[in-house]
């Protein structure tokens, strides 16, 4: 029986041809902290880094949050795609990531009130980078912090929502400039579209805000914007936090409103479904899978669309992300921690679950490893 890990996958595209995945293992987005130019230009790190996962058999490559705009930047040292000198670097890893078979997706990203925080590296503090360390002033939904020890944030007016549109709009552009495949709107875990979309963040009174219908406008504007610009044969993707896991915070059920119209009225047709990262100190259940129930609730929500959903969380093993899939929990897996830990994950895990040698995805000078 062939692993339902390693059968193909297409993500849907707008003019219907889709784009063919060679497995169902995905990289999951993951900040590096690694620019020490602090010039949001990826560096030999990314492609290293990168690139080994497209060697280690994985199908497709995200990278990390990368900016729409210097000050959607979650770190001083994070990636970006706002200029040209960006967009070339990015350039060079998608070429090595397709050389090696993999699809390369780009994870585009705007922190809002979370930004200008330290990078999260050993020995580094917490907290708010002040302007003497080239730190910057955050926007967000409402003025304030968006969590306790952060810098207060100013709210976004209707004319500075427009330019954060425009921003991702601009960034969609260079991503398709940069060659990349896939593109994956960060809408997770604090960030400033889930600032928007949480009801905990977004007291607005405005037509962003006030209710469920103006709390996710922005989240609506950038995907309507991106997808003007990105090609018709290249697949949309959205990464949410599918619940706050606070009471009143955004839930799962707004999770699946949002992500049916997204499909629909968007061509939004991936969906990563990751949770949390709004409120500092929410009580979440973290074990093995942890997030995989909500995986499934959107895969249920979505069926009858062709909206691939992947789980993300504490999926480790090969055997877990098979039972997740063939459980008809989710379609795809992101793999995390575990692929910063072996980038080979992919490659072991099809040697565990069974796939001939010949078929193993695994760059052919590493054939004599004999996985
Ligand atoms: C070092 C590191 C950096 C991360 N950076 C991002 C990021 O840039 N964007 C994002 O959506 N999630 C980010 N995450 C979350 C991961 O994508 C993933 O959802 C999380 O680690 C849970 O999956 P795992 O248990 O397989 O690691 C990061 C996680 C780690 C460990």
């Amino acid at each position: 029986m062939t692993a339902r890990l390693f059968e193909p996958i297409t993500l849907p595209t707008a003019d219907g041809a889709g784009l063919r995945v060679r497995n169902r293992a995905f990289v999951a987005p993951m900040c590096q902290y690694a620019i020490d130019a602090e010039d949001g230009v990826p560096t030999d790190w990314h492609l290293v880094h990168l690139g080994a996962f497209a060697s280690g058999g994985f199908g497709l490559v995200v990278t990390e949050a990368t900016a729409v705009e210097a000050r959607g930047r979650i770190s001083p040292r994070d990636a970006g795609l706002w200029n040209d000198a960006q967009r070339d670097a990015h350039a060079r890893i998608v070429r090595f990531a397709h050389a090696r078979g993999a699809a390369a997706g780009v994870q585009l990203a705007h922190a809002g009130g979370k930004g200008s925080t330290y990078p999260s590296l050993p020995g580094r503090p917490l907290g708010t980078v002040p302007a003497a360390e080239r730190g910057w002033p955050t926007v967000s939904a409402v003025d304030g912090p968006v969590q306790p020890g952060l810098a207060p944030a100013t709210a976004l007016d209707e004319a500075g929502i427009a330019d954060v549109v425009d921003a991702f709009a601009d960034a969609a552009r260079r991503a398709d400039e940069a060659g990349y495949d896939v593109l994956q709107i960060h809408a997770a875990h604090g960030y400033l579209l889930h600032q928007f979309l949480s009801p905990l963040t977004n007291t607005r009174t405005d037509g962003y805000g006030a209710g469920e219908e103006g709390r996710t406008r922005l989240a609506r504007e950038v995907a309507a914007a991106v997808r003007k610009v990105w090609p018709s044969h290249k697949p949309l993707g959205i990464r949410i936090s599918a619940t706050d896991w606070v009471e009143g915070g955004w839930d799962v059920a707004a999770s699946a409103r949002l992500a049916r119209t997204l499909a629909d009225e968007h061509g939004v047709t991936w969906v990563d479904v990751s949770t949390g990262g709004l409120q500092a100190g929410a009580a979440i259940p973290v074990g093995p899978g942890y997030q995989v129930p909500y995986a499934a609730h959107l895969t249920a929500a979505l069926a009858g669309t062709d909206t691939v959903v992947s789980a993300v969380g504490l999926i480790e093993h090969a055997a877990q992300a098979e039972t997740v899939l063939a459980t008809g929990q989710a379609h795809a897996v992101s793999i995390g921690r575990a692929a910063l830990r072996n980038p080979h994950w992919a490659t072991e895990a099809a040697a565990a679950l069974g796939v001939p040698a010949a078929d193993l995805p695994r760059a052919e000078q590493y054939w004599r490893a004999r996985w």
